[in-house]
């Protein structure tokens, strides 16, 4: 069979190292991939790489330091890492060590992670300005900064005395991750293949009588049979009124004829990740309630769809919907103002549409990259990936809403890719028109 994950990505990570180099000029960058996170007790979760630190080295083992060094004349990359231990990797598995660091990652110099201290204290000192993303890894964050107080208190016996400057390095990776190459796309696409596939096996297998945790694990088991690493975020699967908690994600309850399904699931393949959402009868068919909600749902989200191109804002995107959703509100006597303008000025929508339209989507599900730039929304470009999610929420506790519409929570998520002329459905292949969603359940 063939295995999706047979080969993680390969891409040119030189390329995208020389570009970190261009820009931190004598400065030194530091990138941390973290220890192992636990999950109780002795017990830890299965790695999963840190985005930047995976995008510059391809490097996937835990417990490492990338160190880019513009100062430095010959070692300019420099990787710290786990060394080779024959006892240890009997129980957890091969480690490239500090040769493998470089023969098989293009590291000019390799050394123990035990040797950061000394190795890469005297480098700082010697940098024009340490470039450093303060991260969740709380203990590197202090370790690093403990490292750079020195160093910087020995600056002026050892080397110039310019003032020092610590920089978020996040940016320089960030620009890059966000606008996707053709071989990045290529490998969304995967992620996408497979969580399609999830979702259409989730809307047949849907029936009243069942539970949530069967679903979620039909997904999931969809996930890693194709091959994929998991799910790029734990799975929603929310019946009911569980689909009005944005972030439901204990998939414990009964379904209930009568009722909608809220699945918002995507795998992660190569490290790169899908994000789908689609919103169905748990029976066979909607209310006529739930049916008038979904269509205000589904006409909001083609149209922010539609509102996708070059030039666009995930700003103008969002108000394309915003616009739909509102009027939609409107027409069904849910909000107390008289015109649209008015609604979006009042923001009583907020009640039933609470979140934003889209994000950027890539390597993490919620992507890097700055929305907006030089203080004005960013406009959209070819290669970036964003979610197109409008939803309507009618949480049971408030008040004031028709008997028909409590308890109804409905989103509908595509990653939509912009082009050079418009933007591409990557998520096209799963239904979310009523008919056919209706044919896929009920044949
Ligand atoms: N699945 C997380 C989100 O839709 O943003
Ligand atoms: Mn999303
Ligand atoms: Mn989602």
């Amino acid at each position: 069979m063939s295995h999706p994950t047979d080969a993680l990505p390969s891409f040119d990570r030189a390329a995208r190292r020389a570009r970190v180099f261009e820009e931190i000029g004598d400065g030194i960058a530091v990138f941390r991939a973290p220890p192992l996170a636990v999950h109780a007790n002795d017990v830890e979760y299965r790695y999963r790489p840190d985005s930047n630190f995976f995008f510059l080295t391809g490097f996937g083992e835990p417990d490492a330091v990338a160190v880019l060094d513009g100062a430095a004349d010959e070692e300019r990359f420099v990787l710290f890492v786990p060394p080779r231990d024959p006892d240890r990797e009997t129980w957890t598995g091969p480690r490239a060590g500090v040769d493998g660091a470089i023969e098989r990652f293009g590291a000019d110099a390799a050394y123990p992670i035990e040797q950061l201290q000394e190795k890469l204290a005297p480098r700082i000192t010697n940098a024009g300005a340490l470039y450093y993303h303060l991260g969740h890894d709380e203990a590197f964050n202090l370790r690093l900064m403990d490292m750079a107080k020195s160093a910087w208190a020995a600056r002026p016996r050892t080397a110039n005395d310019r003032p020092t400057s610590l920089i978020d390095s996040g940016p320089l990776v960030y620009e890059m991750r966000l606008r996707k190459s053709e071989a990045e796309i290529a490998w969304m696409r995967r992620a996408i293949e497979v969580s399609r596939e999830a979702h259409l096996a989730a809307m047949q297998a849907t029936a009243p009588g069942g539970a949530e945790f069967e679903i979620e694990a039909l997904l999931e088991y969809t996930f890693r049979r194709r091959g994929a690493s998991g799910w790029a975020y734990p799975s929603i699967v929310a019946g009911g009124a569980n689909a009005t908690v944005l972030h439901y994600i204990a998939n414990e309850d009964a379904l209930r004829d009568g009722e909608l399904l809220l699945i918002d699931a995507g795998c992660e393949v190569g490290y790169y990740c899908a994000d789908i959402t689609r919103t169905f009868p748990i029976g066979r068919d909607f209310t006529p309630g739930q049916r008038r909600l979904y269509d205000v749902v589904l006409r909001a989200q083609e149209a922010a769809c539609d509102a996708v191109r070059p030039g666009a804002t995930v700003e103008s995107v969002h108000d394309t919907a915003l616009e739909i959703l509102v009027d939609g509100l409107l027409g069904l006597g849910l909000l107390s103002d008289a015109t649209v303008a008015d609604a979006l000025k009042s923001e009583e929508y907020k009640r039933f549409y609470m979140h934003r339209t889209s994000h950027w989507l890539g390597m993490d599900v919620h992507d890097v990259g700055a929305y907006n730039v030089a203080g004005a929304p960013r406009p959209l470009e070819p290669g970036m990936v964003l979610t197109v999610e409008p939803g309507l929420y009618f949480a049971p506790r408030l008040e004031g809403v028709p008997e028909e519409y409590a308890g109804v929570g409905i989103r509908i998520e595509d990653d939509v890719l912009v082009t050079d002329d418009g933007g591409e459905i990557l998520t096209a292949g799963v239904p979310k028109r009523p008919d056919e969603i209706l044919a896929l359940r009920n044949d």
